[in-house]
């Protein structure tokens, strides 16, 4: 993992996502001995840091949201916040929110507004770092000052991982006597760690991540193509494998937009899909799996373009 992400100094291993997110807000308010955090509206890190909507269950952070892409907000949120701020955590590409990558001026923004205020950048990679060999820290080229990651690299079993700047990370040795305790009965279990190494070394290969980038970025654009010739406001968003349609006349560049659209239209052609044997989260999400053929892709989008032809009508109506 740190050959491959390369802000990665150091990483540690514990057994989700939502694990991974909590110990980098974590280490990054005792780092900065700061207490608030800032977010993207309509973000989700995890079943304790979910920010759309409020939830009675999220961890009791004092928490400021920005609205994801719109970097002047969020610059200024961050120079006003100045000292009280510990960390802002963000998505490089916003996932469970639609798909929605991140300008690079978004991100560099809250890079070089974190460096000046002191406080750090946090990059959840959970979802994301399957997006080329590097991830998206790699394709941005930025460097946050922590990054979270679960998922897949853990090859198929429960998974999670935070790290980062050796400065920050060293702070968890427990050869110091003030070390912070980084404790979890199944953190670096061998039957995960085994099979994250084997994935990652013999199947999900650098190369194999990039080809698999671009593989979903041609999918991508050849089902943007195929509906775009359909007379219904629908839009198609994403990077490389993991994809979203959105009812909407443009593309949206934040979480959102989709919540005044009924949610009985989603659910509508989600049943339609899987009456034609088709299958993705109910959102509009679609993730392709490394043995996806080409021929189940074919057969996917000639479905979704079939669905969205014979409810355009209703799609028109409901979006307006
Ligand atoms: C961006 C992001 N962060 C964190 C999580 C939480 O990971 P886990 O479900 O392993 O706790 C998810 C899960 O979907 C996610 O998409």
């Amino acid at each position: 993992m740190c050959e491959r992400f390369h802000a990665l100094e150091r990483v540690r291993f514990c057994n989700s996502g939502t694990e991974a997110n909590v110990f980098a807000v974590g280490a990054a308010r005792a780092f900065t001995g700061r207490s608030d955090i800032l977010v993207v509206d309509g973000a989700y890190h995890g079943g304790v840091l979910a920010f759309r909507g409020e939830s009675p269950l999220n961890v009791p952070y004092p928490t400021h949201r920005v609205i994801y892409n719109d970097v002047q907000a969020a610059v200024e949120r961050i120079e006003a916040l100045g000292g009280e701020l510990a960390a802002v955590l963000v998505e490089p590409m916003i996932g469970a929110g639609g798909c929605i990558p991140a300008d690079g001026a978004f991100l560099r923004g809250l890079r070089e507004a974190t460096r000046e205020t002191g406080a750090l950048l946090i990059f959840d990679e959970v979802m994301t770092s399957r997006l080329t060999a590097g991830g998206l820290q790699g394709y941005h080229r930025i460097t946050p000052d922590l990054v979270t990651f679960g998922k897949y690299l853990g090859g198929g079993l429960t998974f999670g991982a935070f790290g980062g700047r050796a400065g920050i990370m060293e702070r968890f040795d427990p050869g110091r006597a003030d070390s912070w305790a980084h404790a979890g009965t199944f953190n670096n279990n061998i039957l995960t760690m085994t099979a994250g190494y084997v994935s990652l070394s013999e199947v999900y290969t650098p190369e194999a991540a990039d080809a698999f980038f671009e593989r979903g970025n041609d999918f991508r654009a050849s089902l943007a193509q195929a509906v775009a010739a359909i007379d219904a406001p629908v839009q198609i968003t994403g990077l490389g494998s993991m994809m979203a349609f959105h009812f909407a006349h443009q593309a949206p560049s934040a979480p959102g937009g989709a919540r005044q659209i009924p949610p009985g239209l989603y659910e509508l052609i989600h049943l339609d899909m899987i009456e034609r044997g088709q299958f993705y989260a109910r959102r509009g999400m679609i993730n392709l799996a490394l043995p996806t053929t080409d021929a189940a892709l074919d057969a996917f989008r000639a479905a979704l373009t079939d669905t969205l032809e014979v409810r355009a009508p209703i799609i028109r109506q409901l979006v307006g």
